[in-house]
């Protein structure tokens, strides 16, 4: 079976790569000749990752699914959560993203917070289906590791003594919220109709 991934991330595609397994052929937006920016203008994970999915499957006409995630962290209410990409503005910036979140957690104690993705599924016709994954964890005091993408580098995941950036990328796709998301979309497409 083809199926796109409808992001841009090139780190993301990788993880997907080595976790999807032989019976799906992952195709790329690159491989669908897609170079657009895809809209993300809803106010929650879900609607994201759907809105994401139905903007292929509407423009390309190809089974796909997206995924979208966001770090919450407890003592900020939540927050970056579903705004994580822009958290310390545009154009979207990892290090700046991070910096800003260290900053903002400058002195307080409770450092618990989780990624959670949600994964949306668009095949043939069909209603759209949803796939979840969540990792608890806290936010370190500084930046560590130069594996991953994103956050990586100051999310270390509860049961590690390090950070999800300072591990091998098996390693964090075993425990990821993508990761556990995944492992749900693949059940999902190897299960006999
Ligand atoms: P999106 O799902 O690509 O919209 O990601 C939202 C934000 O979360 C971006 O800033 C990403 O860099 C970040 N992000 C997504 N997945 C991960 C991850 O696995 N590790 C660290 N950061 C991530």
């Amino acid at each position: 079976m083809q199926l796109c991934f409808a992001t841009n991330n090139p780190h993301k595609l990788n993880e997907l790569k080595n976790l999807v397994g032989r019976s799906i052929l992952l195709q790329s937006l690159k491989d669908i000749g897609c170079s657009a920016e895809i809209p993300e203008t809803g106010d929650n994970l879900k609607s994201n990752s759907l809105e994401k999915a139905a903007y292929i499957k509407n423009h390309f006409n190809v089974n796909c699914f997206a995924d979208d995630t966001g770090l919450e962290v407890d003592a900020l209410g939540g927050a970056p959560g579903v705004y994580s990409a822009r958290y310390a503005g545009e154009p979207a910036n990892s290090l700046l993203n991070m910096k800003l979140l260290l900053k903002n957690l400058d002195g307080i104690k409770e450092r618990t917070a989780r990624f959670r993705t949600v994964i949306t599924l668009l095949l043939e016709d069909n209603a759209p289906v949803y796939f979840e994954g969540s990792v608890e964890g806290v936010i370190s005091l500084t930046e560590n590791g130069s594996e991953g993408f994103g956050y990586d580098p100051i999310f270390i995941p509860n049961g590690f003594g390090c950070t999800f950036a300072e591990m091998e990328q098996s390693e964090k796709s075993r425990i990821s919220h993508r990761g556990k998301a995944v492992a749900k979309l693949v059940n999902y497409l190897n299960k006999p109709y």
